[in-house]
C-alpha cells in the first residue's frame, strides 16, 4: 500500500533487496520536487531566500516535528546539517574549565556522540562515566540509579533506541526523573518517525535530537534537537546564525546569546535537506500516515522476513541468533548476533553480491524494513553463504 510513494528509489534498485532502512531510507518520489523547488526558490528570491527559510520554511518543518512528538512550543527547536554539530554544541555549553564537569552516558552511543566524548575526557576535569546497556534488563534500572547518585551530572546523554542492537530502552521510566540540575539529552535518531513518541510529559526540562537521515525520510542534512525554553547556556562553538536573533543582554566583555534552542544555532547551512524533510513529513500528514501506522507496518514486515528466515533455515539469520528482546523494545531493525566482526563483514558482502543489503555494526549484522517493503522476500540464496 506504501510503495507507489517510493516509485523512484524503487525503480532505481529494480532486482535488489534492500534492508538497510534504517540506515540510508529510500525517500519518497515527493523529496525529489522539493529539491527542486529549493533550485527555484534560490533562483527567485536569491539573498532574501533566507528570509524566507526562516520566515516560513523553518516554522512549518518545527510544525511537523513538534506534531510527531507532541510538542507544545514548536520553537524550542533548532537545526543543523548533523546531529554532531548540536551534540558538540551542548557539551561544549555544560562543560565549565573552571570546575570539574560529569557526563553520564552509555556504552552504545553513536559515533558522533562517543568519539566526541572520548575526546572531550582527555580534557582535565572532565569525567565521563559511561553505563553498559547490556544486560538490557536491567538497563533502566541501573541507568536511572547512575543518574541520582553522587554530586550529580552536568550532561546525561542517552539514546531512545540504541544503534547496535535495536534495543528501545524504557526512556519514560528513566526521563521520570530528570534531575533539577545539569542537561539531559536523549539521541532519538533510531526513534523519531519509528517509535510512537511523546515528550509532551517531558516539555521544557529534555534535549532532544534527530535527523532526517533515517525514518523521516529527507535524507542527510537536516538535524534538530528541542531544547528546553529556558536553556541559559553559552555554547563555545557558536555560528553567527545566532546574532539573527534578538540578543539578550550579555555581561560585559561577553559573547551575547539569543534565548532558548537558538543559542545553539550555527552558521550558514543548505537547506535542500529541510525541504525534502518537509515534503515527506508533508506527505505523511496529507495521507494520514502517523507514526504508529509505520512502526505497525514495521513490526508486521519484520514478523513476516523472519518467519521466512526461519523457514529458510538460514543459521546466521535465525530467531536464536536475533539480540534478545521483546517485541515492545525493538526499534525497526532486527539484529542478529555473529561469530565476529570478520564474519559479519563478510555475509554482508555475500548477500550484496546476491543484491540483498544489509549492514553491520561490529559483530552484528542489522536488517531494517521501512514502508517500502511489502513481503515478497527472497532470501534463499543466503543458505549457499560458506
Ligand atoms: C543514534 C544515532 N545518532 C546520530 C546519528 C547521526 O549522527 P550525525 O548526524 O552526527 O552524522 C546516527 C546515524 O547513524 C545514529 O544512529
Amino acid at each position: 500500500v506504501y510503495q507507489k510513494y517510493y516509485s523512484h528509489f524503487l525503480k532505481a534498485n529494480a532486482g535488489i533487496q534492500h534492508y538497510c532502512a534504517h540506515s540510508h531510507h529510500y525517500w519518497p518520489d515527493v523529496t525529489l520536487e522539493a529539491q527542486i523547488q529549493y533550485w527555484h526558490d534560490s533562483a527567485k528570491w536569491v539573498d532574501d531566500k533566507w528570509e524566507n527559510f526562516f520566515a516560513e520554511v523553518l516554522p512549518q518543518v518545527q510544525t511537523q516535528i513538534a506534531h510527531h512528538l507532541n510538542l507544545r512550543n514548536k520553537s524550542s527547536m533548532v537545526f543543523a546539517p548533523n546531529t554532531h554539530e548540536l551534540v558538540y554544541r551542548l557539551i561544549s555549553s555544560v562543560a565549565d574549565k573552571s570546575k570539574r564537569t560529569r557526563i553520564l552516558t552509555t556504552d552504545s552511543e553513536f559515533y558522533s556522540f562517543d568519539r566526541q566524548i572520548n575526546r572531550w575526557s582527555e580534557l582535565e576535569g572532565v569525567e565521563v562515566v559511561k553505563v553498559p546497556t547490556e544486560p538490557f534488563a536491567t538497563f533502566t534500572e541501573r541507568f536511572s540509579q547512575a543518574m541520582s547518585e553522587g554530586a550529580g551530572w552536568d550532561l546525561i546523554f542517552f539514546s531512545q533506541v540504541f544503534f547496535n542492537s535495536g534495543f528501545v530502552c524504557d526512556w519514560q521510566t528513566i526521563l521520570k526523573n530528570i534531575p533539577t540540575r545539569g542537561a539531559i539529552c536523549m539521541d532519538g535518531y533510531h526513534g523519531f518517525m519509528a517509535i510512537p513518541t511523546d515528550l509532551s510529559p517531558f516539555e521544557g526540562r529534555l534535549f532532544y535530537v534527530s535527523g532526517g537521515y533515517k525514518y523521516a525520510q529527507g535524507g542527510e542534512g537536516a538535524c534538530f534537537m528541542v531544547v528546553p525554553q529556558d536553556f541559559k547556556g553559552r555554547p563555545l562553538n557558536t555560528g553567527w546564525f545566532a546574532e539573527i536573533g534578538n540578543l539578550e543582554k550579555a555581561k560585559d566583555g561577553q559573547v551575547a546569546y539569543p534565548s532558548g534552542a537558538q543559542r545553539l544555532i550555527g552558521s550558514t547551512m543548505d537547506f535542500t535537506a529541510l525541504y525534502r524533510m518537509r515534503a515527506s513529513l508533508e506527505l505523511f500528514a496529507q495521507q494520514k500516515i502517523e507514526v504508529f501506522n509505520i512502526h505497525h507496518h514495521v513490526q508486521d514486515q519484520q514478523k513476516l522476513i523472519l518467519k521466512h528466515l526461519n523457514d529458510l533455515k538460514i543459521e546466521q539469520l535465525s530467531t536464536e541468533n536475533l539480540v534478545p528482546l521483546d517485541w515492545s523494545q525493538r526499534g525497526h531493525f532486527l539484529t542478529f548476533q555473529m561469530k565476529d566482526e570478520e564474519q559479519t563483514q563478510s555475509f554482508v558482502r555475500f548477500a550484496k553480491s546476491n543484491k540483498i543489503w544489509f549492514d553491520s555494526r561490529g559483530s552484528r549484522l542489522r536488517l531494517g524494513l521501512g514502508l517500502y517493503h511489502n513481503g515478497g522476500f527472497d532470501l534463499g540464496v543466503l543458505k549457499s553463504w560458506r
